[in-house]
């Protein structure tokens, strides 16, 4: 973490023994209701790569993270029995081939009993005697700590604590503002990297360099797609080549802080003006989905009013011929725009209880023929969540229309004009309010500029 991120950490402080008492209390009732006494809660291990003895990249459990911001901590635990001041037994080996975790220290430490444990035997120590009274929440595979509980992940209990995490805490938005920042300081460099005629491959380097991460710190991997490429979804190829042309970026990159991430994307058109224009006219209705954002809305109407305006748009740019719902039930707009509209953001990219209707963890399917939606939840205060709609020429997709009436809904020379430029996505990070909403991700651009 830069030094500009440690200044910051003095007002996080403040608003940090709040959080910690709101995921106090949701651990109190996740432990009362899967009738348990102690919540042990591991931070993970890394992964061995396979037939050799190096480890793959380690990412922290994120109910761990939810606690403390300690992203790379593998082989410890926090150990919370209700009443009690949470035990974060912290493991701190002796080890001359990796660099081990320094003395604990930040504006959460005075929230723990904080243990130094040396070895394995150290951490285990310190659990609770009584195993059976234990429910452990984390992963667990073959290199894991063996913490002799039986109970792990009890869906009663993480189904509680994943549905309280779509609403985030003063301290989570403070955080989530700063890698909205830190996000928006790498688009900045990647764009002028674009504008200069680089490569895929290094306009990463520029975005990476911007944000101070490398790629194992990325929330997720960065999707830097020039030209055709755009129209790829998670495309994360980064070609090393310039290629001959530059018609248009596409950049879905994030950045993170103390473990939440930002997620967010913009398109650039190198020079054509209609292709510019399709991209403002997506960014007005990006908007304008965007500013139906509050707390009340069901977020599958906003993605079915996501398509209606999509149609729209396919109309003015002579994409497409017909009315709203014609393009929507022969399938068009889904064609072009085949994802859904967004899901909650946290520690988490794709941030847990997203198809959650309650705590119990009934499902609200996403609605029929949208498939990939991953957000499916009537809209509370303070959840953070995208909003990125998208427009590609997917020919895969859009073969499949041919020989049905469809085919005659779609302009396909319009298509041909598109199809070199790939696709446009805009996606904002929002955090939902009562009547009104917060665009982080608008925020830092304007921050920034
Ligand atoms: N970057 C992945 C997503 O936008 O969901
Ligand atoms: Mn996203
Ligand atoms: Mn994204």
């Amino acid at each position: 973490m830069n030094a500009d991120y440690s200044e910051r950490n003095a007002a996080l402080g403040a608003l940090y023994g709040e959080h910690i008492d709101v995921v106090r209390s949701r651990h109190d009732h996740a432990l009362e209701r899967a009738g348990a006494a102690h919540a042990v809660i591991y931070s993970g291990n890394p992964k061995r790569a396979f037939l050799d003895d190096y480890y793959l990249p380690f990412k922290a459990n994120p109910h761990f993270l939810g606690w403390a911001p300690l992203t790379d901590l593998p082989y410890s635990c926090i150990v919370y029995t209700p009443g009690n001041t949470p035990v974060l037994v912290y493991y701190q080996p002796h080890d001359y081939w990796h660099v081990a975790p320094g003395t604990p220290d930040g504006y959460w430490t005075r929230h723990f009993d904080v243990r130094i444990a040396r070895t394995p035997d150290d951490v285990i120590a310190h659990l609770p005697a009584d195993r059976a009274k234990c429910i452990a929440i984390g992963e667990f595979d073959d290199e894991a700590l063996d913490l002799g509980i039986e109970r792990v992940n009890p869906a009663t209990a993480v189904n509680i604590l994943h549905f309280a995490r779509g609403a985030k805490t003063d301290y989570e938005l403070a955080v989530m503002r700063l890698a909205s920042r830190r996000g928006v300081a790498g688009h900045l460099a990647a764009e002028k990297a674009f504008r200069e005629g680089k490569s895929e491959f290094d306009i990463h380097r520029a975005y990476c360099e911007a944000v101070s991460h490398i790629d194992a710190e990325l929330p997720y991997g960065n999707i830097i797609a020039l030209n055709e490429h755009g129209a790829v979804l998670h495309y994360t190829n980064l070609d090393r080549d310039r290629p001959a042309e530059q018609r248009s970026f596409l950049i879905d990159a994030g950045a993170q802080v103390h473990g939440y991430a930002s997620d967010i994307t913009r398109t650039y058109a190198a020079g054509d003006e209609r292709f510019q224009a399709l991209i403002d006219r997506m960014h007005s209705m990006q908007l304008e989905i965007v500013g139906l954002v509050e707390a009340g809305v069901d977020y599958r109407d906003l993605h079915i009013a996501t398509h209606r305006m999509l149609a729209a748009v396919l109309v003015e740019a002579e994409l497409a011929s017909g009315d709203p719902d014609s393009l929507l039930e022969t399938g068009v707009t889904s064609a072009f725009f085949p994802h859904g509209l967004g899901h909650l953001l946290g520690i988490q990219v794709h941030d847990v209880g997203g198809h959650q209707a309650n705590e119990s963890g009934t499902v609200i399917d996403p609605p029929s023929g949208h498939p990939f939606l991953r957000l499916t939840r009537v809209l509370e205060e303070d959840m953070v969540l995208t909003i990125e709609p998208g427009l590609y020429v997917i020919d895969m997709l859009l073969d499949r229309l041919r020989g049905s009436q469809a085919e005659d809904h779609v302009n396909w020379s319009t298509v041909d004009w598109l199809r070199p430029f790939g696709g446009i996505r805009i996606e904002d990070d929002v955090r939902v309010m009562s009547g009104t909403r917060e665009n982080l991700t608008r925020d830092a651009f304007a921050a920034a500029s």
